[in-house]
């Protein structure tokens, strides 16, 4: 009896020190995504701009395609695409989101395609999150891809990317982010980790940056590098000018305010025409098409 007592106390104690192996997308997804926001705002923009409230989204560069699950989740006329190069996260969130949404999984269609040369019909709103087209260096490439979204858009779209800038942002740096435990979208528990962001190389001649994104913490298998992307840091003045140029009506950058008490962002979005003093932001940007 004592030695089964024993044993027990054991395998809890080693349950209880032993880290958990938490997949990366996981740990990605409760790090830098939120599509609650994102839907939240994709009305916002959209009863701005006088537009009935959007049926149809394409999610690019999708990954996990979190969105576009939330999407159809949030009303039974809702269809979603999701566009994305990458067979395996493809192959991952249909293995692992889609089933988790029964039968509405039947209005989300994953793509393994380039979003420069893609098959989805036209839709109201097409996202490009998290930074996603940065993987675009040459303005060329950036102009075609933004007229493709242009021209995928029905009469009345909005196109939804973000950004992010400030002196900040080309620094060769880390940034630690402690992110709370959870239960993701398919009902896993992931206990608190650390998120971190690292500024690995800035070239100032052409603006190419390195990032990648490691996962550590006392209950995780610290993933290293979980994630390295080569990006062109593009500004937002730049990104504005390409997207009026291959013709959207209006483009509006939401910005969260600063909160001095917290000394953090204070997580309200405000369409902001000056912006002072920001070591580092992120923006949404909005980009409205106005046909008719
Ligand atoms: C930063 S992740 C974005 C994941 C998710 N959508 C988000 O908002 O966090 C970038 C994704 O873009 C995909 N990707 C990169 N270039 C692409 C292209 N030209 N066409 C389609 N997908 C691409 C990668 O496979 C990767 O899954």
């Amino acid at each position: 009896m004592e030695s089964t007592q024993n044993r027990k106390n054991v395998g809890d104690f080693l349950a209880d020190v032993m880290p958990d192996l938490i997949d990366k997308h996981i740990l990605y997804e409760a790090s830098v995504q939120d599509p609650d926001v994102d839907l939240a705002l994709i009305e916002r923009i959209s009863e701005r701009a006088g537009f009935p409230s959007p049926v149809s989204l394409r999610e690019d560069f999708c990954g996990t395609a979190w969105m576009a699950c939330a999407w159809v989740r949030s009303r039974g006329d809702r269809e979603a695409w999701g566009v994305d190069l990458d067979r395996p996260t493809l192959d991952w969130a249909e293995t692992h989101r889609l089933p988790v949404l029964g039968k509405d999984a039947q209005r989300i269609h994953l793509h393994e395609e380039n979003v420069l040369n893609h098959s989805c019909p036209d839709v109201d709103c097409v996202a490009a999150l998290n930074f996603s087209y940065m993987i675009f260096h040459e303005r060329e490439v950036l102009k075609q891809y933004f007229q493709s979204v242009y021209e995928s858009l029905k009469s009345n779209g909005i196109f939804l990317l973000d950004i992010f800038g400030g002196p900040h942002s080309q620094d060769v740096m880390k940034e630690k982010k402690a992110v709370p435990g959870g239960t993701d979208f398919q009902g896993t528990e992931y206990p608190d980790f650390t998120y971190v962001w690292d500024q690995a190389a800035f070239n100032a001649v052409n603006h190419q940056i390195r990032c990648h994104i490691h996962f550590k913490g006392k209950h995780i298998v610290s993933i290293p590098n979980a994630f390295t992307y080569e990006w062109r840091l593009w500004s937002i003045t730049e990104v504005t000018d390409l997207l009026h140029e291959v013709g959207f009506t209006s483009v509006d950058p939401y910005f969260e305010g600063w909160s001095d008490e917290d000394n953090d962002t204070d997580g309200v979005l405000e369409i902001r025409e000056s912006y002072e003093g920001m070591l580092s932001w992120i923006s949404y940007l909005a980009a409205v098409k106005q046909e008719s």
